[in-house]
């Protein structure tokens, strides 16, 4: 099951829209928090059409319903959009909202602004066909002319380390068969996949999540590597650079280009923040 079919059938938050359902036009993107090296509140950007649901156990989910404040008061990116006209048919809104949301909150807790050029490369995963981008772009950047909100990046990151001590995943609906395990260590992990040689070895899925939301497929018994730390590494060693099974295209694409600068615009254009994170 996927987050966005979670999302609107299960959990009845019918912010979040499906149009594409295959990562390409951001209408779906949702923020998820994890904890980053140094124990802090990490938010990224994802396409809820294509990921499947348990790889967020022990994240922090974050979707448009969220974002407002105190008695509905809407966050600086969802004001700037209505005061300068950055939503015309409104489907594509809450996905800009949610990656303007995402960016808006890494900008504040690094106490930076960022510029047109990056919050464009923030929204390049957000497709909107009726009111063009100039006036969502300029909105973007109204937001940061605003009053900043409270939100409490140390009690979601307190969460999300409360979260840690529980045992790792295996799913099996109903008292079934297992059909997802999560192992948290290479060990576990190898184990697993020694036991359980059908099982297929899941990372980002951004090719699996097609299958269910294209094919309908079944996608059958999966160990998810997203949560083994030693295979989310990028290491930058003498003469090469390692790069773990699971480490994100995002972290694997900054190493790639702090060795060499001449690949930051090929960066740039594979994929989008949601598909890469
Ligand atoms: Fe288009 Fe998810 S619905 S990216
Ligand atoms: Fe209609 Fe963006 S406002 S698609």
């Amino acid at each position: 099951r996927t987050v966005l079919e979670w999302l609107r059938e299960d959990a009845r938050c019918t912010g979040t829209k499906e149009g594409c359902a295959e990562g390409d036009c951001g209408a779906c993107t949702v923020a998820v928090g994890e904890l980053d090296a140094q124990g802090g509140l990490s938010l990224q950007p994802v396409n809820a059409c294509i990921r499947l649901l348990p790889t967020l156990d022990g994240k922090a989910l974050f979707t448009v319903e969220d974002v407002a404040g105190e008695g509905g008061a809407l966050h600086p990116v969802q004001q700037a959009l209505v005061d300068g006209h950055g939503s015309q048919c409104g489907f594509c809104t809450p996905g800009f909202v949610m990656s303007l949301w995402a960016g808006y909150e890494r900008h504040r807790a690094a106490g930076t602004v960022p510029t047109r050029q990056q919050l464009a490369d923030d929204l390049s995963g957000n497709l909107c066909r009726c009111t063009g981008y100039r006036a969502i772009l300029d909105a973007a950047q109204r937001a940061f002319e605003r009053p900043a909100p409270p939100f409490d990046r140390a009690a979601v990151a307190a969460a999300l380390r409360g979260l840690r001590v529980s045992p790792s995943l295996h799913y099996a609906p109903g008292g079934g068969a297992p059909v997802f395990h999560a192992p948290r260590t290479l060990g576990e992990f190898a184990a697993l996949r020694e036991a359980r040689p059908q099982a297929r070895v899941l990372a980002g899925g951004t090719d699996l999540g097609l299958w269910v939301t294209k094919q309908l497929r079944d996608p059958g018994e999966l160990i998810h590597i997203g949560e083994v730390a030693e295979l989310g590494r990028v290491e930058l060693q003498p003469g090469c650079i390692v790069i773990g099974a699971a480490a994100s295209l995002e972290s694997a694409w900054q190493a790639l280009v702090q060795e060499w600068p001449a690949l930051r615009d090929l960066w740039l254009r594979f994929a989008a923040p949601p598909l890469r994170a």
